[in-house]
């Protein structure tokens, strides 16, 4: 479930045409469990009707401060009140320029200024022309905006409504959702960094074929989004699979068991947690061909031999950082029956002091999974349930026992 549902968040829309997107987001945020109470100021109306965003919300939208639908006339008071969060996206130049100076000349600002600051946050996604937002002025608002305790949120990057390129688009939907998603987390890995290796390994046999494994790197991808929801700084060595980075998590894409290796030894200094979920290849072929390995019409069929991959878990687990309990390792095992058993000897045979189950053919390309988590006082279950639940309550039960 996500961290967002059964909250109730003020969507505040200043004008801009990144308003488009917010009808997106509201509908995201319904979706999610929100409750959505929309407030547009008199320039928003020009790019986005309130007829919408009531449609979208289920809810009458506010414009103004003299709203007679307010039994007391304080729409600013009772709307405010009431918000988990305020939201304003997209929040323009004029009206971050509005906050910073306590301005109160429309329900919106007037709203944000009158919101308590230790109860209601206030978090403003900028949208702008990218000349806007790398003007002084406006980098100088952002910054005092931040120091006064507003969140404000990173801008994307590309093409702009104006025909121009650069920084200042308003953040997609989704990638607003997830960062909401991530404010609203406990944060019970800040200031640790967590290095997660997903998805398959890939060995070649000659440039066009090779050997690789069922994993789509949902699970490991699912866990580093996870940790960096609770805070971490995360480090995602991915094998070749087509799943988009998780916001806000640092990938280093890799093919074989080899390179995984190496990714993770130049990455594994300085971290405090390391979740081993990659499937890798058990062997690689003794010899990759340089070239593709054609038929020669005599019906042979190319005789493969097989070297043993290096044990990356296995490696780690032994390193002095792991031995002394600084880095905190957590294996996994891919099973097709005999779970408790196995893992149970697996987590002994690789010396880690925790090693999370799963029956791979069950779960391999699958959205929803069961776990269970093998230490050495014994086992618990985390019944089925979405690898994105699993994650989460994966990631705290590591926090848990950092610790202790
Ligand atoms: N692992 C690893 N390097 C390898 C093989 C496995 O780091 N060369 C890690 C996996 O990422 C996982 C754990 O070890 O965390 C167990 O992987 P699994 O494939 O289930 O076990 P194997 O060690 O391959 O043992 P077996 O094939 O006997 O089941």
């Amino acid at each position: 479930m996500s961290t967002l549902a059964g909250k109730h968040i003020v969507l505040g829309l200043s004008g801009g045409i990144a308003a488009f997107k917010s009808a997106e987001l509201c509908r995201a945020l319904v979706k999610a469990g929100v409750t959505v109470q929309v407030v547009m100021t008199e320039a928003a109306e020009h790019f986005m009707t309130a007829v919408t965003l009531q449609a979208l919300s289920g809810r009458p939208v506010y414009t103004s401060q003299w709203d007679p639908r307010e039994a007391n006339n304080m729409a600013h008071i009772n709307l405010s009140r009431e918000a988990d969060a305020i939201v304003v996206a997209p929040a323009s130049a004029d009206f971050m320029a509005k906050l910073l100076h306590g301005g109160a000349d429309e329900l919106l600002s007037l709203m944000c200024l009158a919101r308590p600051i230790d109860k209601v946050p206030l978090i403003v996604a900028p949208a702008m022309n990218r000349e806007m937002w790398a003007n002084p002025a406006t980098q100088r608002n952002v910054a005092q905006l931040k120091a006064d305790g507003i969140h404000v949120l990173d801008v994307g990057q590309g093409d702009q409504a104006c025909g121009e390129t650069g920084d200042g688009r308003m953040l997609e939907a989704e990638e607003i959702l997830d960062d909401l998603e991530a404010f609203f987390s406990p944060k019970v890995l800040a200031g640790k960094s967590v290095l997660v290796t997903a998805g398959p390994t890939y060995e070649a046999i000659d440039p066009v074929r090779g050997i690789t494994n069922l994993s789509s790197g949902k699970m490991g991808f699912a866990i580093a989004r996870a940790a960096r929801m609770a805070g971490a700084d995360v480090t995602l060595i991915a094998g070749p699979v087509s799943l988009e980075t998780p916001r806000g998590v640092k990938r280093v894409n890799v093919r074989s068991a080899h390179d995984m290796l190496q990714a993770v030894q130049a990455h594994v200094p300085d971290q405090g947690v390391f979740v081993a979920t990659a499937a890798v290849a058990d062997w690689r072929p003794a010899n990759s061909a340089d070239q593709k390995i054609k038929k020669d019409g005599s019906g042979q069929t190319p005789q493969l031999s097989f070297v043993e991959n290096p044990d990356i878990l296995a490696t780690v687990a032994q390193s002095a950082a792991a031995q002394t309990g600084a880095l905190f390792c957590v294996g996994f095992a891919a099973e097709s029956h005999d779970l408790l058993a196995h893992a149970t000897a697996k987590r002994l045979r690789k010396g880690v002091p925790l090693l999370v189950g799963n029956i791979g053919p069950a779960t391999f390309g699958q959205d929803d999974n069961a776990l269970l988590l093998v230490d050495a006082s014994g086992a618990r279950e985390l019944p089925y349930a979405s690898k994105q639940a699993l994650a989460v309550q994966l990631i705290d039960d590591i926090a848990a026992r950092l610790t202790r």
